[in-house]
């Protein structure tokens, strides 16, 4: 069993898919922490809800943003961490980080990348106009967004969509697919090519 901490900020209904999943079928991993840099995270509480290990971690009290990694990285390595998950975590992955876990660091991010990085990736698609986008679950390197791509599902849009209607809509896909993309990571199906990821059978 791979043991998986998800880091979140916020509300965390992508971090309850991946419990739920892990309830109903075979995850191939175990959530053992949940870590968010925000105290109020609702993520927080759900992870003391199913009896995760929740730890809130304040930027603001460290010097520099290097001495607040070098400590996650510490807690990473108690916790014997295989695979970072990010879902929704807001600040950026520190690059000591990135290069201690390369490539056992996943994101999901709520557009088709490369178009729509950044935070706003819903509303920046709907107020583009754009007649689909979609979700993109890919590997985190050193830049934005910008990693090998694992899975990507298309997300239409009506004319009848408004931006909370799309949120919706690309929230249900979230949810089904960043479950599946953790198991094929616990299951040791991807392999990396340069920029391609093959998920193996
Ligand atoms: C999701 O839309 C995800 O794609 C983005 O942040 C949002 C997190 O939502 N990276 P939640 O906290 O999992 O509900």
């Amino acid at each position: 069993m791979k043991r998986i901490a998800v880091f979140a900020s916020g509300f965390g209904s992508n971090l309850q898919a991946l419990i739920d999943f892990s309830k109903n079928d075979d995850l191939s991993g175990e959530i053992v922490l949940v870590f968010s840099d925000k105290s109020g995270a609702y993520a927080l509480q759900r992870a003391k809800n199913h009896g995760i290990k929740a730890v809130f971690l304040d930027p603001a009290q460290f010097k520099t943003r290097s001495q607040y990694d070098e400590k996650v990285a510490d807690i990473l390595k108690e916790e014997k961490i295989d695979l970072v998950v990010l879902a929704g975590y807001m600040l950026l992955i520190g690059q000591n980080i990135v290069a201690k876990f390369k490539n056992r660091i996943i994101n999901i991010h709520p557009a088709l990348l490369p178009a729509f990085k950044g935070t706003h990736g819903i509303k920046d698609a709907f107020d583009y106009g754009v007649k689909v986008t979609g979700v993109t679950v890919h590997f985190v390197d050193e830049g934005l967004d910008s990693g090998p791509i694992i899975i990507q599902q298309a997300v239409e849009v009506t004319e009848e969509d408004s931006a909370e209607t799309l949120e919706e809509k690309i929230h249900a896909v979230e949810h089904k697919i960043y479950p599946l993309a953790v198991k094929h990571f616990c299951n040791g199906r991807l392999k990396i090519l340069g920029r391609k990821v093959i998920i193996r059978q």
